[in-house]
């Protein structure tokens, strides 16, 4: 569907990029001629990925260990970048998440997943479109959002909090930096397995019904569906798409549950919520 060398010349920064869908997307983008830099906590998970993705594409891959709750951090990493050569495109993928009853979360827990998803693609976001604004150039972001940023989503309720404001930040930037020529788009993907994602909101023994069994097209998402959107969304083949979200999720969130499907948690008791409690830490 797509040509050899759509995304050549461009210069891609993918939050996330070690891991689960960002690496990816990452690794279409590669395929289709991008030059990558991949950011996330742990350094030695994005040094893996960018030798795996250079040794299949020979793409040009740059690791940066970089937490972006942290504004100072994501500033360093940027004027890092920019040192080298300007971004083309941002993909907000980085973010946080895991199920809990709402009203027993503490505020670290609710800090914690606000300030991956939302405070850090602010930062990102804001920061490269300061740096395309004052140099006069364009430049694209796209969000990896979900469907509960769309539906709401019950026991996963800072995370679909975070990402609707991020559907706020895309909608308000693509009008006041579209005469710029900057676009801001997002994506809202159902159910994806991945291990950072099944993990934290399908544990193990906790009595799940199998994600398919809520999704109308009867399957999960394939990575390769995923990162195909997302080539086509950054190339210049969307250039006059902005402001814009758009599902992939098999029809799912047409049947009144967001996200990965916590709607059947309803019936859980305090004690299945107590079994999948991970163990305080000391500190
Ligand atoms: C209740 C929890 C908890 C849980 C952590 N906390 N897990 N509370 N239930 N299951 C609390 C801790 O007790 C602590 O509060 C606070 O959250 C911070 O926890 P830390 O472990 O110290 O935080 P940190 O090491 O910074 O890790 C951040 C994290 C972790 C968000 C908690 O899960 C993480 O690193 N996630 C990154 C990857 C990820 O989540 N991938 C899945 C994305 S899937 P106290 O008060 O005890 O100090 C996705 C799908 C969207 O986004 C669709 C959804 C519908
Ligand atoms: P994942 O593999 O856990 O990806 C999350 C990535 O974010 C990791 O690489 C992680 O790396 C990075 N990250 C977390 N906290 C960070 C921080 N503070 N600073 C920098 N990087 C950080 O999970 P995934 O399923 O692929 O999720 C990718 C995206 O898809 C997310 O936006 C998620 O909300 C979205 N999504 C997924 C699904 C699904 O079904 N999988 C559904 C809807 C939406 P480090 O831990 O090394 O920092």
């Amino acid at each position: 569907m797509f040509q050899a060398g759509l995304l050549a010349g461009k210069r891609i920064l993918i939050t996330g990029g070690g891991t689960g869908l960002g690496k990816s997307i990452g690794r279409r983008y590669a395929e289709l001629g991008a030059e990558l830099v991949i950011c996330g906590r742990r350094l030695e998970v994005l040094e893996a990925t960018a030798a795996e993705i250079h040794k299949e594409y020979g793409a040009k891959v740059t690791p940066i260990s970089c937490d972006v709750r942290d504004p100072e951090a994501v500033e360093a990493m940027l004027d890092r970048i920019w040192a080298d050569r300007a971004l083309d495109v941002l993909v907000n993928n980085a973010a946080g998440n895991f199920i809990a009853q709402t009203h027993k979360l503490s505020h670290r827990a609710i800090d914690s997943v606000l300030g991956i998803v939302l405070h850090g693609a602010a930062y990102c976001t804001i920061g490269c479109g300061r740096r395309w604004i004052e140099e006069g150039q364009p430049g694209t972001v796209l969000n990896i959002l979900t469907l509960s940023a769309l539906t709401g989503a019950p026991f996963t309720v800072p995370s679909a909090m975070a990402k609707a404001g991020l559907v706020a930040m895309i909608k308000s930037l693509a009008v006041e930096w579209g005469p710029k020529g900057i676009r801001l788009v997002g994506v809202a993907p159902g159910p994806f397995p991945t291990e950072g994602a099944w993990s934290r909101l399908r544990p193990e023994g906790a009595g799940r019904k199998p994600a398919e069994a809520a999704i109308p097209l009867g399957r999960v998402g394939r990575h390769e569906e995923l990162a195909d959107l997302c080539a086509y969304l950054v190339s210049d083949k969307a250039g006059f798409i902005t402001g814009e979200i758009i599902a992939i999720d098999g029809g799912k969130q047409h049947t009144g549950g967001g996200g990965v499907g916590t709607t059947e948690m309803l019936s859980w008791t305090d004690a299945d919520w107590d079994r999948i409690r991970p163990a305080k830490k000391n500190s």
